[in-house]
Parts: structure tokens; C-alpha cells; sequence
């Protein structure tokens, strides 16, 4: 029998004893014995709750319990998440996580802590809610040099998007909507600037260079000058607008988390609500897709219970992952080549022509002149751009 503590009753903590009581069946058949929530630990008390016999207040309990063998944080937060990790790490329990704050500041140190002392430390549930994609860099993609990685990694961003681009609604009603649904971090700003993608980017990043990429390091623009006009635009060219994390390579790896029009046939147009994507291109493999629900309580509790069987079953071995503390000095993200899109007067288009040579116009507005540029790098772009008069925005495109 397999003992596990939870540590933090919220959506995640209350969904992860979900899945491993509902579930507990196809689980036991899956690791060949049975895995239980021993303790719980919390704040609060949960009268009334069919758990809440298990519910601690105090990590010691957990920590000095021989009996557990595995423990999830679901806590949050990079304090006392980490200092209660570290510990459990110490006396040989494995722990999985949904916290990517936690991991991105304090992967490579956790992983060897785990190593050090004869256990895991997985994190399948940090980066795109239920969707497999952690594992799949560790194991499947192996074999692959991957060349880039583009990512629809935050459901409530995805979610205000798609109801902006769909109904038309103001952004302000529809966060309102994401946030009461539980989507949205406590604070707003993580989601709504690219914060919270820039996490996870950073890990996905990581794990694609075996060094550390920090989430500092990385240029974030989030959602919220994005306007019904622009979805307009948008839809008039079959182009979606998304909140994209890039990790590309182009001498080195360059990263960039912004809203981007993306093409008609590219597979994240069509990667619509709280669902989060992971567009992969590997050397060998080219193209792969990873879809899934991005955040929410049972997608996101699924992938840590994931991490709970694939420690389970392995016991005493060292589940492969390569991320060493090494910083990476991230490439300029400026140098990536793309086509940009462009709303400016219509006094500008002179200009413009002078300027940027062919273009693609877009006609929709009498009092806007808006354009996509051919293939260029961002500076290239900057440069061009400073010399037109009248910009209403520009926007970044993905074919
Ligand atoms: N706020 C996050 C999101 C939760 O909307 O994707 C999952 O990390």
C-alpha cells in the first residue's frame, strides 16, 4: 500500500483526492497496489466533508510518518511550498507538484535533492493543466534536437480571448467570468500579462535545453491592449489572436511570451476556450501537437495523480528528466524572422508603401490603413515602424 499526504485542500489539493478515491480502482490495476490519501494538510478545518477526518494543520506529521511514500503540493506559492518539498525530499518521499512558480524558481535544486536521496520530483501538472506534456519531453521527445516550441499556456488568457473573438464581449466582463470559474490566478495580472505563461515557458524551455531558462529573462506582453477591432481584423483574415510562449532556436534559444494572429491552417488557431496547446517541432519528428484542458480542477488534479503512478511504480529508481542548474543566457528574441501586423491611419499609407515595400493590405475600416509586413526580424521591424506616423497598434502573425 502506497501512503500519500496532499498538502493544500484548495481546487487542485481537493481534486487530486478526487481523482485518487474515484479512481482508485483503475489505479490499483495500473501500479499493482493501492494508493491512499493518508493526510491532508490545511489551514482550515472542512466540517461536514467526507475528508475531513484526514486533515492536519501541522507538515510534521507528514514529514515524520514513515508510512507515506509520496506527497503532492498543491499549495502554491514558492513559500513554505518549497521549504515543506525540500524536506519530504530529504527524508525520501517523492513529491509532485502543480505549483510552476515553485518550479521555475527551484526545478534544477529539487530534482537533485530528490536524486540525492533515492526519490522523484515530478511536476507533470506545472505546465498546461492535464496535458501530458512534461512527461512526453522527458521521454518520448528524447531522441529529439527540438527546434521550437509554441504554446497556448494559460487557459483564463485563451478563455477571455475566445469570448472577446466569439461574442464580443468587453474583457473586463468576460475576466470576471474566468476568475468566478476558477481559472484565473488570485491575482489577475499573472494570467492577463503573460506572467503565468512566462513561467511555464521558462520550464518547457528548460526542459527542452537541459539548463535553467529563467522566467525573468523573458519578454512578456500580455492581453490587454487587445480590442474587438483587432478581432475584427482578425477575423476577416481567418486568423485567430492568441496569447503565444515561444521557445525558438536561432543561435541560441530565444524566447517571447505576446499575443500573436495566428494563420488559418496553423494547428493552435483553432485552440479555443480554457484549452491550452503545446505546438512542438522536433528535427526529426517535425510537427507535434499537444491539446488539452489548461487549467481546472479535475484536468489539472489528473496530471498530478499522474505523477503519483509513474512514482509509484518506480519506487527507488530515478525517473529521467535532464535540467541542471546551469543558467541559460537566452538569445535575442529580436533576431526571430515573422511577418507583423499593422493598424495605422490611413494618412500613413504612403509611408508605409515607401517604408515596408509589399505588403498585404487589409481593408475594413475607411479610417484605418492596415497592413501584415513580408517576413522580417523584429528589428528589422522596429526600425521600419519608427519611421510611420499614425500606428494604432501592431500585432505579431504566426502562419
Ligand atoms: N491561471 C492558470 C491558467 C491556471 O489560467 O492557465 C493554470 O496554471
Amino acid at each position: 500500500m502506497i501512503k500519500v499526504a496532499v498538502l493544500g485542500y484548495g481546487t487542485v489539493g481537493s481534486g487530486v483526492v478526487q481523482v485518487l478515491q474515484d479512481n482508485a480502482d483503475v489505479i490499483r490495476a495500473r501500479v499493482g497496489e493501492d494508493i491512499e490519501v493518508k493526510y491532508i494538510l490545511d489551514l482550515r478545518d472542512f466540517p461536514g466533508d467526507k475528508n475531513e477526518g484526514l486533515v492536519v494543520h501541522d507538515f510534521n506529521i507528514i514529514l515524520d510518518d514513515p508510512e507515506v511514500n509520496i506527497v503532492c503540493e498543491t499549495m502554491g506559492g514558492v513559500h513554505p511550498a518549497y521549504d515543506f518539498s525540500m524536506s519530504a525530499l530529504k527524508a525520501g518521499k517523492c513529491v509532485c507538484t502543480s505549483n510552476k512558480e515553485l518550479v521555475e524558481n527551484h526545478g534544477p535544486e529539487l530534482i537533485a535533492t530528490a536524486r540525492a536521496n533515492g526519490c522523484n520530483y515530478l511536476f507533470e501538472a506545472a505546465v498546461g493543466g492535464g496535458i501530458p506534456i512534461i512527461r512526453a519531453m522527458n521521454t518520448s521527445l528524447a531522441q529529439e534536437k527540438i527546434v521550437k516550441i509554441m504554446g497556448i499556456l494559460n487557459g483564463t488568457t485563451n478563455y477571455i480571448l475566445t469570448k472577446m473573438a466569439k461574442d464580443g464581449v468587453s474583457y473586463e466582463t468576460v475576466l470576471k467570468e474566468a476568475q468566478e470559474l476558477g481559472y484565473a490566478e488570485r491575482n489577475p495580472e499573472a494570467d492577463v500579462e503573460g506572467h503565468d505563461a512566462g513561467r511555464k515557458i521558462a520550464i518547457l524551455a528548460s526542459l527542452m535545453t537541459g539548463k535553467t531558462v529563467k522566467f525573468a529573462d523573458i519578454s512578456t506582453e500580455g492581453i490587454t491592449k487587445i480590442n474587438n477591432r483587432d478581432f475584427e481584423y482578425a477575423r476577416k483574415m481567418g486568423k485567430s489572436i492568441k496569447l503565444i510562449a515561444v521557445a525558438e532556436c536561432h543561435d541560441g534559444v530565444a524566447c517571447i511570451v505576446a499575443p500573436f494572429m495566428i494563420g488559418a491552417d496553423h494547428p493552435l488557431n483553432g485552440v479555443n476556450g480554457v484549452f491550452n496547446a503545446v505546438h512542438v517541432t522536433g528535427n526529426m519528428l517535425g510537427d507535434a501537437m499537444f491539446y488539452g484542458q489548461g487549467a481546472g480542477k479535475l484536468a489539472t488534479a489528473s496530471a498530478v495523480v499522474a505523477d503519483v503512478v509513474d512514482m509509484a511504480r518506480n519506487m527507488g529508481r530515478e525517473l529521467p528528466c535532464v535540467w541542471d542548474e546551469e543558467k541559460l543566457e537566452l538569445a535575442d528574441y529580436k533576431k526571430l524572422v515573422k511577418r507583423f501586423f499593422v493598424r495605422a491611419t490611413v494618412k500613413s499609407r504612403g509611408e508605409v508603401l515607401n517604408t515596408f515595400g509589399s505588403i498585404d493590405e487589409v481593408d475594413l475600416f475607411d479610417e484605418e490603413f492596415a497592413f501584415i509586413t513580408s517576413h522580417m526580424s523584429e528589428h528589422d521591424f522596429d526600425k521600419k515602424i519608427a519611421n510611420i506616423k499614425g500606428v494604432i497598434k501592431t500585432i505579431r502573425v504566426e502562419d
